[in-house]
């Protein structure tokens, strides 16, 4: 491993050899809390935020994917420096409402919203509920008629455009679950115009995620803004044009990317057509916002040759991140420690995880110093649907998670305990 692969990125950089979540170094956050630990930097996931917000038009609406990581200390971060939220679920809708997301700045996407989700929602009298069938216009229309309650909804549409991602990620083209079709959303919003306790408000799509061109997201608001058009023209005029979530980060350290930059470029484009057509715009992102903002941090457990292979067996596994098992998902991981010198010729290695399944791995072959138990390893970009789909499979406890800021750390989940294995048995 060159010393040009040991860099850091954005908040996390060495200093001094070692690596740093801004100005605490992460082998004392392994000392304190232990490992498996995610580590975020307070710092860079306000950055990424501020970046969507200043750069949108005024009044547009930037709705935080909760699922991308739903910590409530990371949810009240993000609600203060004004952001709102994007909920999948009654429990994500609780996350939100809980960390003190304005209820007018929440929207609630999904495609099978269960009735006592949907009274949940209106109970919040959150912005919109995004209608994904028409079987949930109707249930919707039936419950807002029961409790004569006058509700917001948008459509979301299925755009049909192909992306460039891993295809369980992918969700905009005809062939999947998501949204419904252009003429099934005109006719929906007429559908919900016409009816006393409907009142349809935008149009939404969202092409999938881990997406790095523009260009699809381009495609999809200047289709939106033709079907609002349309529906404007038959006197139906909606407030908003919702583009979803789905931009990428760069996961290998080839070409780190300042993600504040990337942001703001990628938001400058995309306004820019629904700001002309005049509507409000609505944006949906997760990963771009927290992604680089976190580490998993884990240590050497053992090292095994196995006939041509070396294994670093360290003690997270696919139950703390699951990107590199489900999606064969690539995450830089660098030394906490950097050791630096000729003398130490590196070596491939496999980073596997305790779990007995051979899907259970971090890295494949990749260059180490000759890595020795103990030794700590930092999983970059893990900030994003790290935590967020971790599991207690195989009954390893889930990790604890802290918030860095500047020199100070917060402990914001504690790390599971053996009692939590029985919750809720009877
Ligand atoms: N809006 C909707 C309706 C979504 O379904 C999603 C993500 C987002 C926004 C946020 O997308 P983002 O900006 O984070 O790309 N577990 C996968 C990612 C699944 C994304 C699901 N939907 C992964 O680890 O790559």
């Amino acid at each position: 491993m060159s010393d040009n692969e040991l860099q850091g990125n954005g908040r996390f950089q060495y200093h001094h050899d070692q690596l740093h979540c801004e100005q605490v170094p992460l082998a004392e956050l392994a000392k304190q809390y232990g490992t498996p630990l995610y580590v975020y930097s307070r710092a860079a996931i306000v950055e990424n935020a501020r970046a969507f917000l200043d750069q949108a038009p005024a009044g547009t609406l930037v709705c935080y994917a909760v699922k991308a990581n739903g910590n409530p200390a990371i949810l009240r971060l993000l609600a203060e420096t004004g952001l709102g939220a994007d909920v999948t679920s009654g429990g994500e809708l609780f996350l939100a409402l809980h960390a003190g997301f304005a209820p007018e700045k929440i929207i609630y996407s999904g495609v099978g919203k269960l009735p006592h989700e949907i009274n949940a929602a209106l109970d919040a009298h959150i912005r919109a509920l995004h209608v994904e069938s028409a079987m949930e216009l109707a249930l919707i229309a039936e419950i807002a008629s029961q409790r004569q309650q006058v509700v917001s909804i948008g459509v979301r549409v299925n755009p049909d455009i192909h992306v460039e991602t891993h295809p369980y990620i992918s969700t905009g083209a005809k062939q999947h679950k998501f949204g419904v079709s252009p003429e099934t959303a005109v006719s929906l919003i007429h559908t919900a115009a016409q009816h006393p306790w409907l009142k349809p408000v935008g149009i939404a799509a969202h092409l999938g995620s881990q997406i790095q061109e523009t260009d699809p997201f381009l495609a999809s608001a200047d289709f939106l803004i033709g079907l609002a058009d349309e529906l404007a023209s038959s006197g139906i005029q909606l407030e908003y044009v919702d583009v979803g979530g789905g931009l990428g980060v760069q996961y290998t350290n080839d070409k780190w990317e300042v993600q504040s930059e990337k942001i703001q470029n990628w938001v400058t484009a995309v306004a820019e057509p629904v700001q002309t057509a005049g509507y409000g715009l609505v944006m949906e992102p997760g990963r771009s916002i927290i992604a680089a903002s976190g580490v998993l941090l884990t240590q050497v457990v053992y090292t095994k040759p196995q006939d041509a292979k070396q294994f670093a067996i360290v003690d997270a596994g696919m139950n703390d991140l699951l990107r590199p098992t489900l999606y064969s998902a690539h995450h830089e991981i660098l030394p906490v420690i950097k050791v630096t010198g000729t003398s130490k010729v590196p070596v491939t290695y496999d980073v596997v995880g305790p779990i007995c399944e051979t899907g259970d791995f971090l890295a494949k072959e990749r260059p180490f110093p000759p890595l020795a138990p103990h030794d700590l390893l930092a999983v970059f970009h893990a900030g994003a649907y790290g935590f967020a789909m971790s599991s207690n499979y195989n009954g390893r406890l889930r990790p604890a998670e802290v918030l860095v800021d500047d020199d100070t750390t917060q402990l914001i989940r504690q790390r599971q305990t053996y009692d939590h294995l029985l919750d809720g048995t009877c």
